[in-house]
């Protein structure tokens, strides 16, 4: 992270509101692989551009991933919804996959909801379509956005107090580790086995880095409460006897979008 990575967010967070006519955000949601189709349950929205509108952001590489920013007000909270994210695989560099929830930040927002797909490590407890809510996370990413002597504290990366009003709403949630990948392969059957080891319970390709840049925050010391979910799209490599596929992943998401989306709805009029 440089100097130049937050006037880019603080540049795009201006933009941001010229362009969707709002001055101020209460929560920001980042809608990952398969959880797209959830956001329509969020509510109309009351404005919508696309991510390329604003300065620092890539068009959107997956397909799932629709790469427009979305403003929907839920329970009385105006959420700024982004449909998609940069992952760290398409080799724009850690400070473009954080520049979504640096421009929350810099556009005012204190509570970021992250999901994304996952493979389910644990198919003891795991099914396909199951929402997880994310405890903590092993970056395995070798990346981070942060460069210099910024020792973010990590104990609480996933905020309790918002995990608690998440079990609240939803007390049969299921609960895991996230483990983070670089991908863009998926893993191999051996890996799979290190990563259950490593006490990982979910593997994905994205999130971390994002909750990073929400707990080091802003240069002026403000940061986000962080609260994340997987949709657990497929189990992790070598556990069934199917192979993988980004469709199977995107599938899983139309399926659950439903459920998830309701879920959201429930949970952010709370946070
Ligand atoms: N591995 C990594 N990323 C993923 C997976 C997986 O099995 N499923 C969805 N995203």
């Amino acid at each position: 992270m440089s100097d130049d990575a937050f006037s880019l967010a603080a540049e795009a967070a201006d933009r941001l509101k010229a362009r969707t006519g709002f001055d101020s955000f209460d929560v920001a949601l980042v809608m990952g692989s398969g959880w797209v189709p959830a956001a329509d349950v969020l509510g109309e929205p009351a404005a919508e551009i696309p991510v390329t509108d604003l300065p620092g952001f890539a068009p959107p590489a997956v397909e799932g991933h629709a790469g427009r920013i979305r403003v929907v007000e839920v329970g009385g909270r105006r959420a700024l919804v982004f449909l998609g994210r940069t992952h760290l695989y398409e080799g724009h560099g850690a400070d473009a996959v954080a520049h979504g929830v640096r421009t929350a930040l810099a556009a005012g927002v204190r509570a970021v909801v992250l999901t994304n797909a996952a493979g389910g490590l644990r198919p003891e407890t795991q099914q396909v379509g199951d929402p997880v809510l994310i405890t903590d996370h092993l970056n395995l990413t070798a990346a981070t956005p942060l460069v210099g002597a910024t020792f973010v504290d990590m104990t609480e990366a996933y905020s309790a107090r918002l995990r608690a009003l998440a079990l609240e709403t939803d007390p049969g949630l299921k609960q895991g580790v996230y483990a983070a990948l670089r991908g863009p392969t998926y893993e191999t059957p051996a890996e799979i086995r290190m990563l259950r080891t490593l006490g990982a319970d979910l593997v994905g390709m994205s999130t971390a880095l994002e909750t990073i840049a929400a707990r080091r925050g802003l240069p002026s010391g403000e940061t986000a409460e962080v609260l994340a979910f997987s949709l657990v799209t497929n189990l992790g490599a070598g556990l069934s006897d199917r192979h993988l596929d980004h469709e199977e992943v995107l599938e899983a998401g139309r399926a659950a979008a439903h459920r998830m989306g309701s879920l959201l709805a429930t949970i952010l009029p709370k946070l």
